[in-house]
């Protein structure tokens, strides 16, 4: 219902195109069914015993569409096959209208679909993106919206051609001759059957074939992306073998739909050949009592022909109907999850924002269901002043920087930007304040200088500065002259060709080029040595001294020189003060400082 649905909005928005399209179809079916007729006349005109048949429908379609006849047998064979020509031709100029119009149409859809998809998935919590794999993801934006493309265009054009030439050749046909009509309708039965016994099969291991190649293909990816860690794990035998597996099984099943299309087909030309033999057979006995001619046989020959691909084409529109309902269904599905609520449009963009953050009893659950992975959390960071949270791995403290970001809602508690809550602000304007190095640098295959400006306008005259300006606070500068490209050196995937802390450090760039009013690292000094980490954090202190920061980390080497340090554990707040204040105290804090600075000696 809703497939139907759909089907008819999309030719509402394209009306036009649509009547042009199915008007092209029905005129360019019916010269098909008109010119078997034509050819009758002229063989009948030729034959010596033959008599053109001057009652019923096709002698009513010969004199309106052939007014002028020659009493000259030569002459009128000439003018029939001539008029038979000339329908052909226009039945090409009318195929070409209904193949490009609907076919057009379905194109247009599938551009439309896609961009209105792309756009909404941009708009999905990042909960969506955590529990669905990219392969999923990508195959929506592929094979189902084809599967939507095929039933729009291509099914439809199909099924109007079977439904148009059906009663036209079934209706001439039985105006030439009855009984033989009938008889010449047993073999497609026949056909009709095979195709209602061999479509599903076909069907069934073709959907098997392609799950098969889908998993093929996300294991195969997935195995490329971390080919550093299958060499490393020497797990390449194993992944063969893995991908020798999952091929097996496409095999088998690509083969089970090669053995069912093969019968399939062998039935369609038995079927054909027997409908040959009984219009012969039958035809010659007709003949020989006087109740049908030359002509008629040599035009129901044609119609034989004309409808056996209707039939087979029904088979194959069905199973487009089906993949496209299910293909259909899941785009929807898509549409009922609700959007990011971060996204949705309000609050006020303010221009400039001083940078206090203030959480206030904030605690996180991921999932209902879920533990708490933050609770009770409470603190301020006037502006411009900088905020460390450490603790051991997992105690929430990435979690603390989603929640600011607004990655997700908050479960209880309120965070305050400025004195404000958050969702008060519109979150793009929000996010566009605050620079983010999250905890995995993710860098784009592009080149250094755009990875680097990637929150900054494109036309922004600045651009080039500010690039130079950031990759210098975050002392990359000195390693991107040494590429051999400089800025302009290309990544690769994922950034590969870079090492961990060049990653992290383009990362920082990346953040602070966007001159943030709040800067958060999550985590971002780990794979940098302690004087590089020193100089950064020496440059942070004097590019962002009106800069609200927030810094996650696993040494108390970099949070040091924090205004204040929140020691977290099991996402409770465990301790809190500055470096000094923690030291003296005892506690986590201190036997962290204790054990690094220890190992710090050793090495
Ligand atoms: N998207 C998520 N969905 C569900 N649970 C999550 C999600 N992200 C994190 N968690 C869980 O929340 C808890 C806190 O995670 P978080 O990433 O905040 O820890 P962390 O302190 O940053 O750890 P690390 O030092 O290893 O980075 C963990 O137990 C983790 O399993
Ligand atoms: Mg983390």
């Amino acid at each position: 219902m809703r497939t139907l649905r759909f089907i008819l909005s999309e030719y509402r928005a394209n009306f036009r195109w649509l009547v042009i399209g199915l008007s092209a179809l029905i005129l360019g079916t019916l010269c098909q069914a008109a010119i078997p007729i034509f050819i009758k006349l002229a063989v009948d005109s030729a034959s010596p015993t033959g008599v053109p048949i001057e009652t019923g429908l096709s002698a009513w379609l010969a004199h309106t569409l052939m007014p002028w006849r020659p009493n000259d047998n030569e002459a009128f064979v000439a003018v029939a096959l001539g008029t038979a020509g000339g329908i052909a031709a226009v039945m090409g100029v009318f195929t070409f209208l209904k193949r490009y119009y609907l076919v057009r149409i379905s194109r247009r859809s599938e551009y439309a679909l896609k961009k209105q998809l792309y756009g909404s998935m941009q708009n999905l919590p990042a909960d969506y993106y955590n529990t669905t794999r990219s392969g999923a993801i990508m195959s929506l934006l592929t094979s189902d919206i084809e599967n939507v493309r095929m039933m729009i265009g291509p099914a439809v054009m199909y099924l109007g051609g079977t439904v148009v030439m059906f009663p036209a050749a079934m209706s001439v046909m039985l105006s030439l001759n009855v009984t033989l009509t009938l008889l010449a309708m047993v073999p497609l039965v026949g056909l009709t059957l095979s195709t209602i016994w061999f479509n599903p099969r076909v069907r069934r291991y073709t959907t098997k074939g392609q799950e098969d190649l889908a998993e093929l293909s996300a294991r195969a990816q997935e195995n490329f992306a971390g080919a550093r860690v299958v060499k490393a794990f020497s797990r390449e035998a194993f992944e063969v073998a893995e991908l020798d597996r999952l091929g097996r099984r496409y095999l088998h099943n690509k083969i089970g739909a090669a053995r069912n299309q093969s019968m399939f087909q062998a039935s369609i030309w038995g079927f054909s050949g027997l409908g040959v033999l009984i219009i012969l057979y039958f035809g010659a006995l007709e003949i020989s009592r006087g109740n049908f001619s030359a002509g008629d046989l040599a035009a129901f020959m044609m119609y034989n022909l004309n409808l056996y691909w209707p039939m087979i084409a029904l088979g194959w529109v069905t199973m487009l109907f089906v993949r496209a309902e299910a293909s259909l269904k899941r785009l929807h599905d898509l549409g009922d999850i609700a959007p990011d609520v971060s996204r949705v449009p309000g609050g006020a963009p303010a221009a400039t924002i001083a940078g206090e953050i203030a959480f206030r009893g904030v605690s996180h659950q991921y999932t209902p269901q879920g533990p708490l992975v933050l609770r009770d959390i409470s603190f301020v960071v006037p502006a411009g002043k900088t905020l460390a949270i450490v603790g051991p791995v997992g105690c929430g403290k990435s979690t603390v920087a989603n929640l600011l970001l607004r990655l997700y809602p908050v479960t209880q508690g309120e965070i305050l930007v400025d004195g404000k809550p958050i969702q008060t602000y519109d979150a793009l304007a929000l996010r566009g304040h605050i620079g983010y190095v999250p905890q995995d640098s993710f860098l784009f295959s592009d080149t250094i200088a755009n990875n680097i400006a990637l929150g900054l306008d494109p036309q922004d005259p600045q651009r080039d500065t500010l690039v130079r300006q950031s990759a210098q606070a975050a002392e990359f500068e000195p390693e991107i002259a040494t590429l051999p490209k400089g800025y302009d050196t290309m990544l690769g995937e994922r950034g590969v060709n870079l090492s961990g802390g060049q990653k992290q450090r383009a990362a920082i760039a990346r953040a602070l080029a966007r001159k943030p009013a709040i800067l958060v690292l999550d985590d971002c000094l780990s794979a940098i040595d302690t004087d590089t980490e020193e100089r950064i954090l020496r440059n942070l202190k004097q590019y962002s001294q009106s800069i609200t920061t927030v810094i996650i980390a696993q040494r108390v080497s970099s949070v040091q020189h924090a205004d204040e340090i929140l020691v977290l554990d099991e996402g409770r707040i465990v301790q809190r003060g500055t470096d000094a204040q923690l030291r003296k105290s005892g506690g986590l804090y201190a036997d962290m400082a204790r054990r690094q600075e220890l190992a710090a000696e050793l090495t």
